[in-house]
This record gives structure tokens, C-alpha cells and sequence, in this order.
């Protein structure tokens, strides 16, 4: 539905995207992941048409976009500072769109009521004045001005960076629920790995301006293609090539020369299992609690691996202790 082609976004003589390439499905729920400085809210802006990009073109359903400006097309955004109109009230912040566009007034009345029920705010708080309101109830408000106008496509950047983190788990919960229940296409920017794995149906993992992989939540976190993106989405251990040349070795397989592997925290156990039966020996160099899992760090050759234990009540390994470390050759990450 959405395709980026070769798209380059210039700031003077700084190039800020370089050659993106992608393609978003209707109704998907797509996220850009990446460290701040990475490009997300510049490609946003780009196909919201604040920004122009100095090369390359934006489809959506097949037409070029890339020269239509931004109140032509159909898109809502939600910025992570609220951007409410602060002399107005939630009524006629929400209500702004459609007055713009002078609809009838018992109309609007009717698509507000509707909007703000469906996102939890209140009769009374539509008469409040914005500034009155808390920062999760102020973004409840941008996104209802947002969705009130039926936009094809949803772009919310950072929508609950701003927000404390109980608050965040709630109303992240909450979009993705009102997301499903509109079907709309929606793009998501984040810097939260966290999100970005339980709101989205795909991620882009930014990089310095370009994309270095696209993939469903689980093709990016136990499928990583590249180094960074190996490194910015959970916890992982590096394993240098002689200990990759070790495990294939020990499975039965023949080893790949020259490629590193990785290996998620959480899939090196002290306890073999059906699947996991490759195993280094280590020793326990430190512990650390925290609360749902251990994570111990070993010593292995010349080595530091850590694996998350689950805190089941078995006794706690110390300093020293010797074990082995199983886990599934398939859970190596060859890059
Ligand atoms: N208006 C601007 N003028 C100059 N440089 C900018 C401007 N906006 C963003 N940049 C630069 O472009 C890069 C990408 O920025 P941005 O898209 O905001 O990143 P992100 O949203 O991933 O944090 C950064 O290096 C940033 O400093
Ligand atoms: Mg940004």
C-alpha cells in the first residue's frame, strides 16, 4: 500500500536517509525501530509531506505522492508532544479537522461523542481544557483528533515517550486494541525495542539513515541479519569464531569459516533439554537478581557468556561454580 523508493531526505550537506527502499501492507501495523538520530521521524515526515525528499519517490495504493501536499493526503499524525491547540478545549481540539473542513455541526458533535468514547474520555472531559488534563489523557486527545478524520494511513511518532512507564504499558495496550479494531495502516516510530515487538506485525530496524533489516518481531529478534540489529534488540552474547567452530563441531555439523556467531541470553540454560544438548563448560563469575530470571555471567575459555535463568525457586549457582552451558546450535546467529 505504502512504497518508499529510493528515498533521499537531505538537510544541507548532511544526508539524513539514504536510499530507502519499502513497501507497507494495508491495515499493517509497521514500525520504525532505532536509535535516536537514526532517520524514523524523518522518513514519517516525508510521507506526511512536511518534508521533501531530494531523490526517489513515495506511492500509496499506486499513485505518487511524493509532490501532493500534506493536508491532500489522508494522514494522521500523533507527535510525542501532544501538539494540542492549548487555548481550546478536548471538544474542539478533537473537533478541529472537521471544522476546517466546515462540516455540519451536529455531524462533528456525533463523530466526537463516537471517537471519544471509543478512547475512553469522558463527556465531562471534553468540556476540560487541555491543559488541564494529564499526559496520558492529553495524547488520548491527539489521538482522537487524529482517527476522528478517518486518515488512510496513521503515523504516530513516539506517541507514549512521554509518559510514565505504567502509563505507557497501559495505553500502549490500548492503541494496539483501537489499531485492530480500525484496521487502519499505521506507522510507528519508537527507540523502545519493547514496543516495537509487541505493538507491531513488522519492524524496519533503522541504522544511520538506512534500513538494515525488516521482519515480523520474531524474524528480527531471533533472526537478525546484521550485527546492529543483533545488538540493539535484546540481550545477546558474541561468540568468537572458535567456540562457533566448537559448538558446530560438537553437533555434528560442519562449521562455517569466517562468520561470527551470536546467541541470545535467554537461550543458554544450565539444564539440558530435548532440543538443547550442545554445551560449553564454564564457571560462574557473577550473579545478578532480578526478580522474574538470574542472569548469570560464565566464564567459557576466554569467554563471557550470560544466561538467564528463571528464578523457580531451584538454589542460586555462586561465584566458581562450575557448569555447563546447553543450548540448540539452531539459536546461533551466524552473521
Ligand atoms: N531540521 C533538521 N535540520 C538538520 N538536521 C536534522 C533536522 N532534523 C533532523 N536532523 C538530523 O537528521 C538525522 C535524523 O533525524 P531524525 O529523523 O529526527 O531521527 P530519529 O527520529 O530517528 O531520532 C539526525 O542526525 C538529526 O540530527
Ligand atoms: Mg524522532
Amino acid at each position: 500500500m505504502i512504497k518508499f523508493r529510493d528515498i533521499r531526505i537531505n538537510y544541507g550537506d548532511f544526508t539524513a536517509i539514504d536510499g530507502l527502499n519499502l513497501n507497507i501492507n494495508k491495515g499493517e501495523f509497521f514500525t520504525f525501530l532505532g536509535p535516536s538520530g537514526c532517520g524514523k521521524t524523518t522518513t514519517l515526515r516525508a510521507l506526511a509531506g512536511f518534508i521533501s525528499p531530494a531523490g526517489g519517490t513515495i506511492e500509496v495504493n499506486g499513485k505518487d505522492i511524493t509532490g501532493v501536499p500534506v493536508e491532500k493526503r489522508k494522514i494522521g499524525i500523533v507527535f510525542q508532544s501532544y501538539a494540542l491547540f492549548p487555548s481550546m478545549n478536548v471538544f474542539e481540539n478533537i473537533a478541529f479537522g472537521m471544522r476546517v473542513l466546515k462540516l455540519d455541526k451536529k455531524i462533528i458533535a456525533e463523530k466526537v461523542r463516537a471517537v471519544a468514547k471509543k478512547i475512553d474520555l469522558s463527556d465531562s472531559q471534553l468540556l476540560r481544557n487541555v491543559s488541564e488534563l494529564s499526559g496520558g489523557q492529553q495524547q488520548r486527545v491527539a489521538l482522537a483528533r487524529a482517527i476522528v478524520m478517518k486518515p488512510e494511513i496513521l503515523c504516530l511518532d513516539e506517541p507514549l515517550s512521554n509518559l510514565d512507564a505504567k502509563l505507557r504499558l497501559g495505553l500502549r495496550g490500548e492503541l494496539k486494541r483501537l489499531q485492530r479494531d480500525l484496521g487502519i495502516t499505521t506507522l510507528y516510530v519508537t527507540h523502545d525495542q519493547e514496543e516495537a515487538l509487541t505493538l507491531s506485525d513488522r519492524i524496519a530496524v533503522f541504522n544511520k539513515g538506512k534500513i538494515e533489516q525488516v521482519g515480523t518481531p520474531d524474524e528480527i529478534y531471533n533472526h537478525s541479519t546484521t550485527e546492529f540489529v543483533c545488538d540493539f534488540i535484546g540481550d545477546i552474547n558474541r561468540l568468537p569464531p572458535a567456540l562457533v567452530e566448537k559448538a558446530a563441531i560438537q553437533s555434528g555439523k560442519k562449521p562455517e569459516a569466517g562468520k561470527r556467531g551470536f546467541i541470545r541470553v535467554e537461550r543458554l540454560s544450565i539444564a539440558p533439554t530435548p532440543r538443547c544438548k550442545v554445551y560449553f563448560p564454564g564457571i560462574v563469575t557473577d550473579r545478578e537478581y532480578y526478580g522474574l530470571y538470574i542472569k548469570y555471567t560464565f566464564q567459557v575459555e576466554d569467554t563471557l557468556l550470560k544466561c538467564l535463568e528463571k528464578n523457580d525457586g531451584s538454589p542460586f549457582l555462586n561465584t566458581g561454580d562450575e557448569r555447563n552451558l546447553y543450548f540448540c546450535i539452531d539459536d546461533i546467529m551466524l552473521i
